[in-house]
């Protein structure tokens, strides 16, 4: 399969990135999350796009040097294709333009899909942040430099 567009998009698409957040997360953000977010200092959102379907997102805050992965998700229909693999190399792109020199993420110690997904990609985790979700799932902190 071809990969797909990215395009970066602002708070006037909030109703899209929570759309498809909805499709990607059993506990999504809401269209108020997303403006309030994607207006904040720092944070950029990429949308992947598909023959213009859209297919999946990314957000990521660069602060100081450094940047973190809010959330990356692919419509399930997309997976397994490698939407989720350029959409991150795509935020990686991004923030390096930021001037970060590091991303940063969290994910549950139980998502096998995204800690393949980062592993492949050449993160390492640094921490570990136990009972940190909902369902009592630790949190891993993952990272990567950016070079
Ligand atoms: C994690 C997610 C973004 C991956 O997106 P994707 O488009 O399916 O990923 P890709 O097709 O680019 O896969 C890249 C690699 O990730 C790993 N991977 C992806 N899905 C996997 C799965 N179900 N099981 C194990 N490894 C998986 C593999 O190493 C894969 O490479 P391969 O296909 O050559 O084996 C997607 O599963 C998703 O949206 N999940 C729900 C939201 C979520 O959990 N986001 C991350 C929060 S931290």
């Amino acid at each position: 399969m071809s990969l797909p567009e990215i395009f970066e998009a602002g708070p006037e698409a909030a109703d899209l990135y929570a759309a498809l957040h909805a499709q990607c997360f059993p506990d999504p953000w809401s269209e108020a999350d997303f403006a309030r977010l994607l207006a904040s200092s720092g944070v950029q959102g990429l949308i992947a796009r598909a023959q213009d379907d859209p297919q999946g997102l990314s957000l990521i805050r660069s602060v100081a040097g450094e940047c973190e992965l809010l959330t990356i998700g692919v419509l399930p229909a997309a997976r397994r294709t490698g939407v989720g693999a350029f959409l991150l190399a795509q935020s990686e792109i991004a923030a390096r333009r930021a001037g970060s020199k590091r991303l940063f993420l969290e994910v549950s110690e139980r998502n096998a899909p995204a800690g393949g997904l980062y592993e492949r990609e050449g993160y390492r985790q640094i921490g570990l942040r136990k009972g940190y979700y909902r369902d009592g799932a630790a949190a891993r902190v993952l990272a990567r430099d950016l070079v």
